[in-house]
């Protein structure tokens, strides 16, 4: 079993009990501003994505942590590994992203989370490049990425509903360093 523990964070598979926060964070038009199309989620999709998200660590070994509060037991949101397949252009690649409910924001979560997920794919997976797509004017992901020391690689556009993308990246090797 897959858990990272973190000064103030438990990073793990999911729960049945995960559904219910999870979809509140997804249902939130604050969280999903700056995701895909920027529409909210249901409880279906919510359902949909921790089964896909499960699935993809069985298949990959990687996969989408359940982000829960050490001292509360809380739900925070997800942060972890996947393959982008949504844009081909970057592939082969496997990308980190975050995501958090608001009351959870502006408290060193999310670098908190990215940073162990880094270690987490060079020491335990062995990756030794990944890669961040977040969209132009997504400030947050942003200065997560800058503290993270990951660099621009190249601005391009969603294929589908066309938002401008900028993809960093980050030599694993140069993190452990
Ligand atoms: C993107 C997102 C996860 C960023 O969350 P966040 O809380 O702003 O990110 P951080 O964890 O880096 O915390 C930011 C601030 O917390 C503050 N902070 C408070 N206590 C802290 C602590 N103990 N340690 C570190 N930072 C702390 C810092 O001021 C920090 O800002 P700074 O680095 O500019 O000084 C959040 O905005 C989100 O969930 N957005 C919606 C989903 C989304 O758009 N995801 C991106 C697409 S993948």
């Amino acid at each position: 079993m897959i858990e990272i523990r973190t000064p103030r964070l438990l990073l793990r598979r999911w729960h049945d009990d995960d559904l219910a926060p999870m979809a509140d964070i997804n249902a939130d038009p604050r969280v999903m501003r700056w995701i895909d199309d920027g529409s909210v989620r249901d409880l279906d999709d919510t359902a949909e994505a921790i089964e896909r998200w499960e699935e993809e660590w069985d298949e990959e070994g990687f996969g989408l942590f359940a982000v829960e509060l050490l001292a509360s037991g809380e739900l925070a949101g997800c942060t972890g590994l996947s393959v982008p397949e949504f844009l081909p252009q970057v592939l082969p690649a496997v990308a980190i992203s975050w995501r958090l409910g608001p009351q959870f924001w502006g408290q060193g979560y999310a670098s908190e989370a990215a940073h162990a997920t880094l270690e987490f794919a060079l020491q335990d997976r062995g990756l030794d490049r990944v890669i961040s797509i977040s969209q132009e004017g997504d400030q947050a992901s942003e200065n997560i990425v800058r503290k993270l020391g990951m660099e621009l690689e190249r601005e391009t556009a969603h294929p589908v509903h066309g938002r401008p993308l900028r993809v960093h990246t980050i030599d694993l090797t140069e993190f452990a360093a």
